[in-house]
């Protein structure tokens, strides 16, 4: 069940997910403010849910996300941590009425202020009478006291240097600052009292302790009289613990290479750091909000195991490409995308224990957990009615006869009296049904009282079909340094709407699609070409989720061909 992109109001996708399942959920969810700056993707599902929180003010949209808290509560195992992500906008509000009414104050354990960046392009007018707001928040409470933390360091800053480690030993050349060694607590906490280079104290360490840190040349007297102090190399210090500001992570630039295209894109370097303090390598991570993929992105490359939810179809298809373009290695981990709609070609194709298991599932049934056995038989219904599920079109008369022998098997298996009387005998799911399929299924009916049910898998899952692309280009002629300049256009149609296009100039079959350019609204490209021949390939995504793509060969060396 890990590994997944799923689509969906994540209401509803959390609910269908098992209780106490996942180390860690980081939530970045939609803003209380205004539309503006709010929409980001534009699709419907994006819009549909921003029209359901904005509607009766914050009162409203903290009920909307106290109602999906309560479920990431529940999902989330008793050691496990939450990182809510939000700003000024709404933060006092969430975490009095969500977090502390969910998780309870005792759980809190930090509020991160996180200084996104030190210039603000922003409102210099003369009527400017704010400070710039340059920080977000991040809560982070946990669901018990008892829970996994990973102390993180940051290197020393320069000022830290500068006041601490001031000295350096003449023959190594190695920095050190001098640490007290007194014990604190005095006899009160059992330290032990004894002279070193004649000042009697309590010490931090036994005598035998003091003995050998004193050979090794650690302990230092700086003038006589002084009360003896340690040396702390920095070569062998971790830095400092991490506080509860951050300022050493800034946000995209807007040159990034992390840059996917949209606003709200956290940098992978904020997600390294929670996932890193709170999981351990194997455990899991949940992002409800997943938008542009940063949170499973990085999950995966930590080798945690994720699972990213969003209502937006574009937020999931952008985020399944940049895990492809990641995954290129041949240690990818594999990972699922469940959208509403199936598309027949990719069901089709699928590997067919895969394709027969997932539709019996999605028929409420149980799959065989083996391919093989059973009489050929891939499940059952609830009630132990046998199914068998076939990956093509036009069934023919054979199949049902070959159906009612393993049937007739099953049921001398599972018990000698039954009756066949207005019992279904049997459920054969495939894409369609020939007229010798349909015909045959009547006369058992009619002669031997078997009664054989057809079903369609789009009766039980939605197909629709893939969107319907082309691709054109158009010679634009040279330029001042001999590169030709190609326009690409991308015409495509689809019965729920294109969502956009994405494109791979340098496309490899064998390696699979890798986007240099996503989320293009358009269509339409342009590139510079020196002499050669080039693989192009254009992805269309269309309001469903489903995809199709073109490939062109384009051969530059004088004039411009294509096959
Ligand atoms: C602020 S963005 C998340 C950005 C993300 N942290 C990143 O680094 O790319 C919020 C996301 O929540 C999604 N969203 C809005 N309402 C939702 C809902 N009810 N269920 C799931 N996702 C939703 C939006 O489509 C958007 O992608």
């Amino acid at each position: 069940m890990m590994n997944q992109l799923i689509l969906g109001d994540c209401l509803e996708v959390l609910k269908k997910l098992d209780s106490e399942s996942v180390d860690l959920i980081y939530l970045d969810p939609p803003f209380f403010s205004n539309r503006n700056y709010e929409v980001i993707w534009g699709d419907k599902g994006e819009v549909r849910s921003f029209e359901d929180r904005w509607s009766g003010g914050v009162e409203h949209y903290i009920s909307w996300l106290k109602e999906r808290v309560e479920q990431m509560h529940r999902v989330l195992k008793p050691t496990g941590s939450i990182f809510l992500h939000c700003d000024w906008h709404a933060n006092a509000y969430i975490r009095v009425f969500v977090l502390d009414k969910v998780f309870s104050p005792q759980n809190f354990r930090n509020e991160i202020i996180w200084k996104r960046a030190d210039t603000i392009k922003g409102n210099f007018g003369q009527n400017k009478k704010t400070f710039d707001s340059n920080a977000d928040t991040l809560f982070f409470y946990t669901k018990n006291g008892d829970y996994t933390f990973e102390e993180l360091y940051k290197p020393y800053s320069e000022k830290y240097l500068e006041n601490f480690y001031k000295h350096t030993e003449p023959e190594t050349g190695r920095i050190y600052r001098l640490i007290s060694m007194i014990g604190p607590g005095g006899a009160a906490k059992g330290n032990p009292f004894y002279e070193v280079m004649g000042i009697s104290r309590y010490w931090r360490y036994s005598e035998a302790k003091m003995k050998v840190l004193i050979e090794k040349g650690f302990v230092i007297q700086t003038r006589k009289g002084a009360v003896p102090q340690r040396k702390q190399y920095l070569d062998e210090g971790k830095g400092v613990a991490l506080q509860s500001i951050w300022d050493d992570i800034s946000a995209l630039s807007a040159t990034s290479k992390e840059r996917i295209g949209y606003p709200t894109q956290k940098p992978e370097s904020l997600l390294e750091r929670i996932i890193q303090c709170v999981t351990r390598e194997g455990d899991s991570v949940l992002d409800p909000f997943i938008g542009g993929g940063t949170t499973v992105a990085v999950a995966d490359r930590l080798n945690r195991q994720w699972i990213g939810i969003d209502s937006s179809v574009a937020a999931i298809k952008v985020t399944e490409m940049r895990l492809q373009k990641k995954q290129t290695d041949i240690f990818a981990k594999p990972f699922s995308v469940q959208l509403h709609k199936y598309d027949y070609d990719t069901l089709r194709y699928k590997d067919a224990f895969e394709f027969e298991k997932f539709i019996v599932q999605q028929f409420g049934g149980i799959s065989n957990a083996k391919q093989r056995g059973d009489l050929g038989l891939d499940g059952k219904t609830q009630d132990g009615i046998p199914i068998q599920v076939k990956r093509s079109d036009a069934i023919g008369r054979n199949v049902i006869d070959n159906f009612q022998s393993a049937c007739k098997r099953y049921w001398g298996i599972q018990s000698r009296d039954f009756e066949l009387q207005n019992k279904t005998y049997g459920i054969i799911i495939a894409f369609s049904f020939g007229k010798g399929a349909i015909e045959e299924v009547a006369r058992l009916k009619n002669q031997d009282g078997v009664i054989i049910e057809l079903k369609k898998v789009d009766e039980i899952i939605p197909i629709e079909k893939k969107p319907v692309l082309a691709l054109k280009f158009n010679d634009l002629g040279l330029d001042a340094k001999n590169q030709r300049e190609i326009e690409f256009i991308a015409t495509a149609e689809s019965n729920s709407g294109i969502e956009f296009f994405n494109w791979d100039f340098h496309y490899l079959a064998e390696k699979g699609f890798q986007a240099d350019i996503m989320l293009d609204k358009g269509g339409k490209q342009s590139q510079k070409f020196k002499a050669g021949t080039y693989v192009i390939a254009v992805k269309v995504v269309d309001n469903d989720g489903l995809e199709n793509i073109e490939v062109m060969t384009l051969k530059i060396n004088g004039v411009v061909s294509s096959h």
